[in-house]
């Protein structure tokens, strides 16, 4: 016989209380199981949603969802382990060179990451932009990987979670994905299950985020920290800036190919400052403290480090990436600064070029994106390119131009322009 019953449980939190530990076991169980509907837990959904959830209930609500699955357990492996998240952001390519790199300084990095959906992009969509590597890994091979080479980046199985795969779900067609309650438990109980020793959250906000203001972005931070914490895991967060997109890219080749250059040494400023900024909060909290990431990408150590991470993978580092079919330039319209690129407007139009998928069962194309070829600050002479629109279907690019539209300004030369900081505020 049950403990508990949908109805009661919706209730409680409709009218604004809180709900016990033993109503928030059964409901997570039950619904995992198919024993409470989809129409009962999105009305409990949305009842979260406006009602919100104290800490303890959100703490309770993470353990439930981690119970429902498996729990990887990486305390095996000769060296510490430190995970990096991010909420998503447009042009984010920086697990790519972040992983090897942390690989690189003697801590193990187990990062089982998704595809995207949406106008922000998939760290495993960029990654299969490379000749032969696969996403897929057993435990085992996992494991293996992780003792070789240091650095894993695969698809997360379905044992991890499965009530926040079933719940997420949910939430992407009833309106509640916003509630930071459900977004906290969601990204911290597959992490937690995971079995990293140390996280790193990198919180984005700005239009191209899924915060668009500090303080949600810090609320959410702060619950997250505390989640993390509380289940051992050491973990801190950076809220960072996604209001212009990060480096000169957003795809899935292009990005692969900016990643490549950060970790030769070279790469766009912000996108080696974020990476070196993350891999200090990876380090730290994995204990290690004697290696300056920035050293490991300048000797070539955290290169070998990706072609070892590729190769174990099936791909090959040294092959060409697929390109698009087609190109349009899009011109300066004056000369002057630019002092504006707003990220969602550069998301929206590599979505609609074919980087990014509107269906989960969509493909997605590797050659498509864009490159911008100034950023905000920088000086530009009419008639330039200003971006490098990609795709192998020229129908898209009437959309994407459209979505680009309003999506920067430039100012007459000499405009005062204050650049804001990548990393906005750290929080432990
Ligand atoms: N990413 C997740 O994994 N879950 C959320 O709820 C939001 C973003």
């Amino acid at each position: 016989m049950s403990t508990h019953d949908a109805v009661e449980v919706i209730t409680t939190k409709r009218d604004g209380r809180s709900l016990s530990d033993s109503q928030i076991d059964w409901v997570v169980d039950a619904y995992t199981r198919g024993d409470v509907a989809d129409e009962q837990m999105s009305s409990l959904a949305m009842a979260i949603l406006l009602n919100g959830m104290e800490q303890r209930e959100i703490a309770r609500w993470t353990a439930a969802m981690i119970a429902s699955g498996e729990r990887m357990d990486f305390s095996g492996l000769s060296r510490p382990t430190a995970d990096k998240h991010s909420t998503g952001g447009v042009g984010d390519k920086i697990t790519l060179p972040l992983a090897p790199l942390v690989a690189a300084c003697g801590v193990a990095v187990p990062q089982l990451s998704g595809r995207g959906l949406g106008h922000t992009g998939g760290t495993l969509d960029k990654l299969e932009a490379i000749p032969g590597w696969r996403a897929a890994l057993s435990n085992e091979e996992m494991m293996r990987q992780l003792e070789d080479v240091g650095a894993v980046i695969c698809a997360a199985g379905d044992g991890l979670a499965p009530a926040d795969k079933k719940l997420y779900a949910l939430r992407d067609v009833t309106g509640t994905v916003e509630a930071i309650p459900l977004i906290a438990s969601s990204i911290m109980s597959k992490k937690i299950a995971e079995g990293t020793g140390a996280l790193v959250l990198d919180v984005k906000v700005g239009t191209g985020a899924f915060m668009k203001d500090l303080d949600r972005a810090r609320e959410l931070a702060r619950t997250m920290v505390a989640l993390g914490t509380d289940a051992g895991v050491r973990t801190t967060a950076l809220l960072t800036d996604m209001s212009t997109p990060l480096g000169l890219t957003a795809g899935n080749a292009i990005e692969v190919a900016e990643s490549v250059e950060v970790l030769a040494g070279g790469g766009p400023a912000d996108v080696v400052e974020l990476t070196v900024a993350l891999a200090r909060e990876m380090l730290a909290g994995a204990g290690v403290d004697d290696v300056d990431p920035a050293d490991r990408l300048a000797d070539g150590s955290a290169m070998d480090a990706w072609k070892a991470m590729i190769r174990a993978q099936g791909g090959d580092p040294d092959a060409a990436l697929p390109e698009a079919e087609e190109s349009h330039v899009v011109a300066a319209p004056t000369t002057g600064v630019l002092t504006r690129l707003d990220a969602m407007a550069v998301g929206m139009a590599a979505w609609r070029l074919g980087a990014g998928r509107a269906r989960k069962e969509d493909p997605v194309q590797a050659g498509a994106g864009v490159v911008w070829h100034a950023r905000p600050g920088d000086e530009v002479t009419e008639g330039q390119p200003l971006f490098t629109l990609l795709t192998d279907e020229p129908a898209r690019f009437e959309r994407a131009l459209a979505s680009l539209e309003d999506g920067y300004d430039v100012e007459p030369a000499g405009t005062a322009y204050e650049p804001s900081p990548i990393v906005l505020e750290r929080i432990d």
